[in-house]
């Protein structure tokens, strides 16, 4: 299940089917859907919305780990979504590596809260194990570099490894465990 999370602002939790109207709003979006893969992702009907929802839920039922957070703004109202889920690699059906990601409503970006919800994420995920985390733009996304960037993510530069198109990879790897001081 996608665990609860809270920041100094914000509330990470699972969507559920009352969150619907809000997803198909922020995936209906062109600026939101702009570097967003090929666009056939494009939500447009409350079914698709709830389709969605059923199909975060249903992935990551029983993953301690990963998941599909919304995120919930200081007065309560829903202002996108924060990802952990594997990362297609290119030319082959596996997912070997785990990717980060961030959606949110054109009236939440600004803010500083796609910054705040990823460091929250990036920090459950080290402290439940993980050792690498990556993230992939678009080369245009310059909004989505940064944060990248403010997150503290390594620049790797154009890489196809993934989703076989070229995109902008970052990568960011669990701080190392304190050194044990010598007896
Ligand atoms: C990518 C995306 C999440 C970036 O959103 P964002 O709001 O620019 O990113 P952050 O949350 O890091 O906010 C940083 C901005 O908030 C500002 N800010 C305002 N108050 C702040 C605060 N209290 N703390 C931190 N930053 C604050 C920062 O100055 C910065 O503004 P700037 O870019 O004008 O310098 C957003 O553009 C988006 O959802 N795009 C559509 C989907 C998308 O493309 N996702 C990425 C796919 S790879």
């Amino acid at each position: 299940m996608t665990l609860p999370l809270r920041t100094p602002r914000l509330e990470l939790r699972a969507y559920t089917a009352d969150d619907a109207a809000f997803v198909r709003d922020l995936y209906a979006r062109p600026e939101v859907q702009r570097y967003l893969g090929d666009g056939t992702r494009r939500v447009t009907t409350i079914a698709q919305a709830e389709e969605k929802i059923l199909g975060w839920d249903d992935g990551y039922a029983r993953e301690p780990v990963l998941g599909v957070w919304a995120i919930v703004d200081p007065v309560g109202s829903l202002a996108g979504s924060l990802l952990l889920k594997p990362i297609p690699d290119s030319g082959a059906d596996t997912a070997t590596d785990v990717e980060i990601g961030w959606h949110l409503h054109p009236r939440a970006w600004g803010r500083g809260y796609a910054t705040e919800a990823a460091r929250a994420v990036l920090a459950h995920a080290f402290g439940r194990g993980l050792d690498r985390v990556v993230a992939v733009t678009h080369p245009a996304n310059r909004a989505s570099q940064a944060v990248c960037a403010r997150l503290g993510m390594t620049h790797r530069g154009l890489s196809r490894a993934y989703y076989d198109v070229e995109c902008e990879l970052f990568e960011l790897r669990a701080p190392a465990a304190p050194e044990r001081e010598a007896s």
